[in-house]
């Protein structure tokens, strides 16, 4: 974007934006860039998908509020996400817990709201079943498995010798423990890969697993309620890369629909997306505070960084490291250009929001604007890292 051209965002000026929230850093999230995202993916998936949201993506209160009404569910993975789920009116029953980590206190949170389980593992089902013994309710348990597939396209991989989800080998082991416990069965769930953005990838995971929950539910015998394949679709995180074409995802869906509808008229796919549904609808501003000359590197120091955006600085899950795409607003544009690095305040190497970029020629004061935030922004960074306030956040 031009220096001259005044930056909006959610059709507001920044400037605006920051007198708003009465101070810098700050996180903004576009609520209809939300909503317009979620009515043209459901626009291409097959009409009994279900679409939930991964609240890890980004909890804000008044987001999953808004989320409520435009989505089938949502997958939490602590208590706190379950309390946030549920304050913002979800129905247990619409809720998926997930995570390697289950404390048992989540357990029997979740048993007492509702909430479709998914276990991970074969000890995590004794405890599920002890909990529900425990509040004498039953419990809906499907299983997260853990398919031994070579995901490709992205670095994030959260199958093969990860921590997530069950063996495929001990699948059987698992289904006998939920008949022993008179547990119910809630299906199947796969979350594998994230940021993927090539629609083969997405379509050969989507058909690796459902061909292995068809497989495993006609071999144990089950109908199939659900068919959770996850989340993990993309958004592009810097120039050059494309978008994934949900489109092609889409149809592909349609016809493991057909598939799963053919074989089990009451199964219903889900996905869980995250970053997919609010990553492009969220920026994160802070201000130029510094700017001077290291061996050569035009240096910007900003004040914020990796305490409120971690995700921004560090990008260990990138192929190639590389910078979210950035613009500034200037109080007197610049009529000239420069490639400068950005830092933030931490006194901490890693504290870098970009490396060698071109923006226009800086100057204190000025506003720096983050794009692609919306997702694994303010939630998932160490917001008291050096004692520094938290980010304001605003939904528009
Ligand atoms: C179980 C589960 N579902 C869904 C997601 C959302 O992933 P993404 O934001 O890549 O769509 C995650 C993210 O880690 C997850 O762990």
């Amino acid at each position: 974007m031009s220096a001259r051209a005044a930056p909006q965002f959610g059709g507001h000026g920044i400037e605006d934006l920051a007198r708003r929230a009465g101070s810098t850093p700050f996180f903004t999230l576009d609520g209809e860039a939300v909503y317009r995202r979620i009515r043209d993916l459901r626009s291409v998936l097959p009409e009994r998908a279900l679409l939930c949201y991964a609240i890890k993506a980004n909890p804000l209160p008044a987001l999953l509020e808004r989320m409520n009404a435009l989505v089938d569910g949502a997958d939490v993975s602590s208590v706190g996400e379950i309390e946030c789920a549920l304050s913002a009116g979800f129905a247990g029953h619409r809720l998926g817990l997930t995570g390697p980590g289950k404390t048992d206190a989540a357990l029997a949170l979740a048993v007492r709201a509702g909430v479709r389980i998914c276990a991970e593992s074969v000890g995590e089902i004794t405890r599920i079943a002890d909990a529900a013994e425990r509040q004498g309710r039953p419990a809906r348990v499907a299983l997260r498995v853990n398919p031994d597939f070579p995901v490709t396209g992205t670095r994030v991989r959260m199958n093969g010798d990860s921590v997530f989800g069950i063996d495929c080998a001990q699948i059987p082991i698992a289904l006998k423990a939920l008949r022993t416990r008179q547990l119910e069965f809630g299906g199947f769930h796969y979350h594998c890969a994230s940021r993927m953005l090539q629609a083969d990838t997405v379509n050969a995971l989507h058909a690796h697993c459902t061909a292995h929950a068809l497989q495993t539910a006609d071999t144990a015998g089950l109908a199939l309620p659900w068919l959770n394949l996850g989340g993990g679709f993309g958004i592009p995180a810097v120039e050059g890369e494309a978008a994934l074409d949900v489109a092609s995802v889409g149809r592909h869906l349609q016809s493991l629909d057909e598939r799963l509808r053919a074989l089990h008229p009451d199964g219903r796919i889900a996905l869980e997306p995250g970053r997919y549904l609010v990553g492009e609808a969220g920026i994160y501003v802070c201000r130029i505070v510094e700017r001077k000359t290291v061996r050569g590197r035009v240096w910007l120091v900003v004040d914020g960084g990796a305490h409120h955006h971690l995700h921004a600085t560090l990008q260990p899950d990138r192929e190639q490291p590389a910078n979210l795409p950035m613009q500034l607003v200037q109080r007197t544009p610049a009529d000239d250009s420069e490639c400068v690095s950005i830092a933030g305040p931490l006194c901490a190497p890693f504290d870098v929001l970009a490396r060698d970029i071109v923006l226009p020629r800086a100057q204190p004061g000025d506003l720096l604007v983050v794009r692609q935030s919306g997702a694994y922004g303010a939630s998932a960074s160490p917001t008291a890292f050096l004692g520094h306030p938290s980010a304001a956040e605003l939904l528009l």
